[in-house]
């Protein structure tokens, strides 16, 4: 395991230590410019990850609550504190901490941490994906009929009639769900329960460190025509691999760009 992997899992452990008592306690819950909530756990998890990275690494930050700090290593670390922040300040589960660890586009770190059941996800590039220390991997399953799909949406309503787009092309076909926390519906397709992930409008902190997750469980993470995922734009499609190519050739064309 790297140091910067290490570094991760413990960041991630302080800030779950931090919002799993927080849920048992009142907390502030305020509007974003852009009407989504932050709560006053979201602000100290984060500044609690944010100081155990910067005492042992000198990479970027992008964090989604307080934004960029610049590094000198040209790798970033891409921070959610909760993900699922909405289920959080309702005392709806699940919710999750996320960290991933960016190469470019490449992500190449990925840590996700549920706090309330202290199951931990990790992976790093070229060794696998492991769930508080056993492997996992996705599912094998390729018929539609027994699958579960996430489907998942940021808050721009040309977004939102994408997913209904989407919705109206598999739900004839596939069992569809959404949980309100991409990272954590990610971990699900990592360990095998669930064989796909679409999702338009969301963040880079949202998925940054499922992507690493899934790739290592033998996953595929793509746009929407099933190209390698870049950071023009949100459309992706994370899946156990199997039933990629049919999530493609169904949903392809409602790509925008
Ligand atoms: C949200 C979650 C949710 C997705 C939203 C995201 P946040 O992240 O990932 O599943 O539908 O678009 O904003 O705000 O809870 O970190
Ligand atoms: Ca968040």
């Amino acid at each position: 395991m790297t140091n910067d992997l290490k570094l991760a899992i413990n960041a991630a452990e302080h800030a779950c230590a931090v919002i799993a008592a927080g849920y048992e306690q009142r907390f502030e819950i305020s509007q974003k410019e852009d009407d989504s909530l932050v709560t006053s756990i979201d602000q100290e998890a984060e500044r609690i990850i944010i100081n155990e990275l910067q005492k042992h690494s000198q990479h970027a930050i992008l964090s989604e609550e307080s934004g960029s700090l610049t590094g000198s290593t040209g790798f970033t670390w891409v921070i959610d504190p909760i993900d699922g922040t909405m289920n959080f300040s309702r005392h709806h589960l699940p919710f999750a901490v996320s960290i991933a660890l960016m190469d470019g586009e490449e992500s190449i770190v990925g840590v996700i941490h549920n706090p309330l059941t202290n199951e931990c996800f990790y992976a790093e590039r070229g060794s696998g994906t492991f769930l508080n220390g056993s492997p996992v991997h996705v599912s094998q399953n390729n018929d539609p009929s027994k699958s579960i799909l996430f489907y998942n949406f940021g808050s721009n309503p040309q977004d939102r009639r994408r997913i209904v787009q989407v919705v109206d092309q598999l739900i004839y076909h596939f069992d569809l769900r959404t949980w309100g926390t991409t990272a954590w519906e990610l971990c699900s397709v990592a360990k095998g329960a669930v064989d796909g992930l679409i999702c338009v409008g969301d963040k880079l902190w949202d998925f940054a460190a499922g992507m690493c997750l899934i790739r290592e469980a033998g996953g595929l993470f793509t746009d929407w025509h099933g190209n390698a995922w870049n950071s023009s734009h949100s459309y992706f499609i994370a899946s156990n691999r199997a039933i990629h190519a049919q999530l493609v050739e169904r949903v392809h064309f409602l790509q925008a760009k």
